[in-house]
């Protein structure tokens, strides 16, 4: 069997059918779960279960089990959409969206709990029948209801909920569940009308997926969320403070917003709160049209935190340099060098330099004006974002297949898909007296 040369293989993904978004990623002792929306029968969005895999070093996954499964008659029978996963008094729970036979957009908040917390793998979870939040709270005209991330704020345990309201307006809803079992709805967080949100997004959305909060080690909280205009269009965040309210409830500040990935095949984040970081997963849906067998795949782990003037900072997490060979494949211009199907590559340029990675993805680094633009082949407009004015940009890019996960210094990032026919062999092309290219292939870690 030749190996498919689009075909992800360090990044999670399941080795056939469909995957959407990252769900729960979750620290338990000392192993990273991450979970993920996944159809198992078929590379198409229907019947969605949960997939699960893990990893020590966020390097090396391990597959295991599917951990969540419809349950006919029960109240996601029709899917388990997104969720998260915390840590209920010693016992792993997932917090998901259960979707009934009616499947109407209004989800159900459920739990499942892992069987035997002492099991390294984690590996059975068990539904329980009752949800805790049977649907929208009454009175909203809420009309798209799912994604529940819960968080912990001044001591306490609460809940964000994704949803779009009859009017057009996206919203984030907010839960106290201090006590998992209980919930009770606190009002509404956020919606589109908020002028710091209406500035970054637009009008477009008319709901909000996923959203996800995180703090920073500096203390500054972020709010991410998917923009959904009917189909999934692109994600946004939010930066700002998180305060206690009159009545003790979180409210949150906004003060800079932007777009979260530049580029056009990144969606539904999911986030894990480190006591000294928060780490990023996201979803990478394939661009094309043509079916293979297998759809979809999740990201590498960025980490997120935010600069002095409230621009979020990006970064691949450290631990991706543990895929990196020992050499490197090219030091310097390396014009005409064979580009190996997964690579890790930094360009640092002092002049405008253009890099173009084979036949589909170009590269131009511009440092006097402060920008990284984004060309792919067949794409007519490119993608350009800002770069740090510091003389000697770096630009990293992140190649799985055709996974491309370009990151334009600390400030943006831009997530495209690349495909390339069978038998061809993309070469490296550098323009720029100035520019130090270093790439290394990416290879499995040596087990420790
Ligand atoms: C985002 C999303 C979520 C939903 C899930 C269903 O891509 O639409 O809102 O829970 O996917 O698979």
């Amino acid at each position: 069997m030749t190996l498919d040369p689009n075909a992800p293989r360090f990044r999670v993904r399941p080795p056939a059918n469909w995957v959407n978004d990252p769900n729960g990623p979750f620290r338990w002792r000392d192993r990273y779960h991450l979970f993920y929306q996944y159809n198992p029968a078929a590379p198409v969005h229907a019947d969605i279960h949960w997939g699960h895999a893990s990893s020590r070093d966020l390097a090396r996954w391990e597959h295991h089990p599917i951990a969540l499964t419809p349950t006919p008659g029960g109240p996601d029978e029709a899917g388990c959409w997104s969720g998260c996963v915390v840590d209920d008094d010693g016992v792993p729970t997932a917090v998901y969206t259960g979707i009934d036979r009616d499947h109407t957009g209004l989800g159900a908040i459920c739990l499942a709990r892992a069987a035997d917390p002492d099991d390294p793998a984690l590996t059975e979870w068990k539904p329980l029948p009752t949800p805790v939040v049977s649907g929208p709270p009454a009175g909203l005209d809420v009309v798209m209801f799912r994604d529940p991330f819960v968080f912990r704020h001044a001591g306490r345990r609460w809940a964000l909920v994704g949803a779009g309201h009859a009017d057009g307006t996206p919203s984030v809803l907010l839960y106290d569940c201090d006590d998992l079992a209980d919930w009770r709805f606190a009002g509404v967080l956020l919606d589109g009308n908020d002028p710091v949100a209406m500035d970054a997004f637009g009008d477009k959305a008319v709901g909000w997926e996923c959203p996800q909060l995180l703090v920073t080690p500096g203390g500054d909280w972020v709010l991410v969320v998917s923009l959904w205009d009917g189909d999934p269009w692109t994600t946004g965040y939010l930066t700002g403070a998180l305060e206690p309210a009159a009545d003790g409830s979180p409210a949150f500040r906004p003060r800079v917003g932007g777009r979260l990935d530049h580029g056009r095949d990144f969606y539904a984040p999911a986030v894990l709160q480190e006591p000294d970081r928060a780490l990023m997963w996201g979803w990478s849906w394939e661009s094309r049209t043509e079916q293979s067998g297998w759809a979809g795949v999740l990201t590498a782990p960025r980490v997120v935190d935010v600069h002095a003037d409230g621009t979020l900072r990006v970064a691949p997490a450290p631990e991706l340099d543990l895929l990196r060979a020992p050499e490197p494949f090219v030091t310097g211009p390396g014009e005409g060098t064979r580009l190996p199907d997964a690579y890790d590559l930094t360009v640092t340029a002092r002049t405008v330099t253009t890099v173009r990675l084979g036949e589909g993805l170009t590269l131009r680094v511009d440092p006097a004006e402060g920008s990284l633009t984004v060309r792919r082949t067949g794409h007519p407009e490119p993608v350009t974002v800002p770069l740090p004015h510091d003389g000697e940009p770096t630009v990293r890019v992140l190649v799985d297949g055709s996974l491309y996960e370009v990151f334009a210094g600390d400030r943006g990032m831009v997530t495209a898909r690349v495909y390339r026919e069978p038998g061809d062999a993309p070469e490296l092309a550098v323009t720029g007296a100035e520019a130090t290219v270093v790439g290394w292939a990416l290879v499995p870690p040596a087990l420790n």
